[in-house]
């Protein structure tokens, strides 16, 4: 595939990470899904200490595609009627890929939240580059009217972020959240769906514990009947 790459999330990069570049790449499991993820020949063990302290500072979280956001995508491809003709929040979006993965499968109307606003740019980024309408909300609180689905992958990294998780399902009638991070999660709301592996793009090489992504659902587990919508696949 030919090198393509998008030179404002790369100059946002380069902030911090002088000569990183947001380069347009393929998910391998998800055919015809592209988005702008850091260049994975971008050499990260030759950053000087300084510029890993800068990477530490400002983690572009928005740069990769996290296993928990490729596992749900996987996950919404083979049930699409947890999405399609359905109202969805993309709670954490990062680079956009789970409201991105839902509006290519049909979903009504999808909303991205982030509280870094270079993640709402990533996404926004994304969703053109798929030919897909996603809205933008950097605050929770600008998140107008229920949701049929709320989407929430790898976000609770942040044990700070546990209180989202009756919050989000406060505000929709089923959520799906996919995990790594969190051993013996438990929460009397959520039940467990499945266990599935995956790995960050570019890869980070962490341990096999976080390539094994968890996703649970509140609300109910089982997909709910589909709404009329129109799938790109
Ligand atoms: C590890 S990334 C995951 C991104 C994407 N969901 C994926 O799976 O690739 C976590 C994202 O959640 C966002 N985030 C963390 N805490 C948040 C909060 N309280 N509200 C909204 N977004 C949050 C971060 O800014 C970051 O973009």
């Amino acid at each position: 595939m030919a090198r393509i790459v998008h030179p404002g999330l790369s100059a946002l990069l380069q902030q911090h990470l002088p000569l990183a570049e947001a380069q347009c790449q393929p998910l391998p499991d998800e055919p015809g899904l592209l988005l702008y993820l850091l260049d994975p020949d971008f050499p990260q063990h030759t950053l000087t200490a300084e510029q890993m302290r800068a990477v530490l500072n400002y983690p572009a979280y928005w740069a990769f595609c996290w296993a928990s956001g490729q596992v749900l995508a996987r996950f919404l491809r083979e049930q699409s009627d947890w999405v399609r003709g359905k109202r969805v929040l993309d709670f954490g979006s990062g680079s956009g890929v789970g409201g991105i993965a839902a509006a290519r499968l049909g979903a009504r109307e999808v909303v991205a939240c982030d509280i870094d606003a270079d993640a709402l740019a990533a996404t926004a980024a994304n969703a053109e580059l798929n030919g897909v309408n996603i809205e933008l909300r950097q605050d929770f609180a600008a998140c107008e009217g229920s949701f049929d689905l709320i989407l929430m992958a790898d976000v609770l990294y942040d044990r700070e972020n546990l209180h989202w998780l009756d919050r989000l399902a406060a505000r929709a009638t089923r959520v799906l959240v996919a995990d790594s991070r969190i051993r013996n999660f438990s929460h009397p709301r959520y039940s467990k769906l499945g266990e599935w592996d995956s790995n960050t793009l570019p890869d980070l090489d962490e341990s096999q514990e976080f390539r094994r992504v968890s996703i649970y659902a509140a609300g109910a587990s089982s997909p709910p009947a589909a709404g009329p919508g129109r799938a790109m696949l």
